[in-house]
């Protein structure tokens, strides 16, 4: 374990275990015209292992949105990073983040995919946390329900490190 983590909250061994539900679940559906959206940073990691796990034809594109500007706290606004969206037309468009807590970049993102075009657009987060959200949405697959705390690994990152630990786990106070 690293010297910051308190403790672990979701095992390498759990994530990847889930991984696989979650793939079959979202073709489960359909394995037609899906494009697969992965909102940066921070699911880089969970969709690299979700859509290695989705023997289909398939899209994949990125795009840069950020919400926590490196900190610990949502700063209730989205901001797309990018100059050029992807041509959503005709997709089944499943956009994958790290982690639902506000619900805003969710939100704000599938709304503007919606109005870009898509077939339709659904949502998969491999975390969701267990608070009242600022928004009315429920991401359409979700990985594991976890507590309102803050959480650092694979993907997710405080000021910007910890996206590489194998696991989601809690960062101890002296770290912060
Ligand atoms: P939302 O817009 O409030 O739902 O926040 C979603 C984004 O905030 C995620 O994509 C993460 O990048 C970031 N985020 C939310 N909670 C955490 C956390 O506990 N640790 C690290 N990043 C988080
Ligand atoms: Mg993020």
């Amino acid at each position: 374990m690293h010297k910051d983590v308190e403790k672990i909250l979701v095992s390498e061994e759990v994530i990847q275990h889930r991984i696989d539900g979650l793939a079959k679940k979202v073709l489960e559906k359909g394995e037609d015209n899906i494009m697969i959206v992965v909102l940066l940073k921070g699911a880089l990691v969970f969709a690299a292992d979700l859509f290695r796990r989705m023997p289909v034809m398939l899209d994949l594109e990125c795009l840069n949105v950020s919400s926590y500007h490196g900190g610990m706290e949502s700063s209730g606004v989205v901001k797309f990073l990018d100059n050029t969206m992807p041509n959503f037309e005709g997709k089944r468009v499943v956009v994958v983040d790290d982690i639902y807590d506000t619900g805003l970049t969710m939100k704000s993102v599938c709304d503007k995919i919606e109005k870009s075009g898509a077939l339709s657009v659904e949502s998969c987060v491999l975390l969701a946390k267990d608070k009242k959200h600022d928004v009315e949405y429920e991401p359409d697959y979700v990985g594991f329900t976890i507590g309102d705390e803050f959480v650092i690994g694979y993907g997710l990152d405080y000021k910007g490190k910890y996206r590489n630990l194998p696991y989601i786990g809690v960062l101890k106070e002296e770290a912060i």
